[in-house]
């Protein structure tokens, strides 16, 4: 049996699974194409990512990737990568499968559900770049654990990256913005690239916005974007 992160309680870390009815289209979506690129882990722990990451030349993850735009726009330009996706939301898994149809992406791979157990089959060092934009903020003191960026997948993370890989946060909530930064820093592995404001306050040039951050603007609040590099070991 793959070894779990030992979240505390194992959290369940996400909300919803479902929300409207799925369209015929995204509905055979769902049915038909994602089981050929949904990443399969056996009862080992062995994973198998279904299909040719040979001839890609990194492997990129991000985690909750909501409606799929950010990731879709990832795979279309950076198509000597394979991006792996996380989101136990089906409407945002069924969004991200019509940018797969639509843009022939054929470097995607889809987890449709939490993200830990694929944290703990995947490789070490076998991540150029994780990727975790606008995760669920959990803003009461008590659902705080429900966090996915904490200490321990943050230690997971510096294992997973390969040297000189890098770790992309955004949150457009301070508290967040602090505990994330709480999460990472102490890490010995876990380099912060920001050299000035501008490097935390600006969203790069490669890196599109997401919807959830969108929303987050007109409700006039402000993201904040993180970048770690990963020592060599
Ligand atoms: C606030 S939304 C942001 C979505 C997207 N990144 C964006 O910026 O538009 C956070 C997403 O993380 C997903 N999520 C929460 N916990 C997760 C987990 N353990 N594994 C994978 N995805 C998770 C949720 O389902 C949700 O879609």
């Amino acid at each position: 049996m793959a070894k779990q992160i030992p979240t505390p309680g194992r959290q369940r870390l996400f909300g919803r699974r479902k929300g409207h009815e799925l369209t015929p289209r995204r509905q055979a979506l769902v049915d038909e194409v994602l089981p050929t690129i949904r990443p399969e882990i056996d009862e080992d722990g062995r994973l198998d990512l279904k299909g040719p990451v040979a001839g890609k030349d990194q492997l990129w993850l991000e985690i909750g990737f909501g409606g799929g735009e950010h990731l879709a726009w990832q795979a279309k330009h950076n198509r000597d990568v394979t991006v792996i996706g996380a989101e136990p939301f089906i409407n945002g898994v069924a969004s991200l499968l019509a940018h797969v149809e639509d843009e022939q992406l054929d470097n995607v791979r889809i987890l449709d559900d939490d993200v830990r157990p694929l944290l703990e089959a995947l490789p070490d060092a076998s991540l150029e770049r994780i990727m975790v934009l606008f995760p669920d903020p959990w803003p009461k003191t008590r659902h705080k654990r429900r966090r996915i960026v904490n200490p321990l997948t943050v230690e997971r993370f510096a294992v997973l990256l390969a040297d000189g890989g890098e770790l992309r946060l955004a949150t457009d909530i301070m508290d967040y913005a602090r505990w994330m930064m709480t999460a990472v820093w102490p890490h010995p592995d876990l380099v912060w690239t920001a050299r000035r404001p501008g490097d935390w306050q600006d969203r790069p040039d490669d890196w599109p916005g997401t919807r959830y951050e969108a929303k987050a603007g007109k409700a006039g609040r402000t993201p904040v974007y993180l970048t770690f590099k990963r020592r060599n070991r």
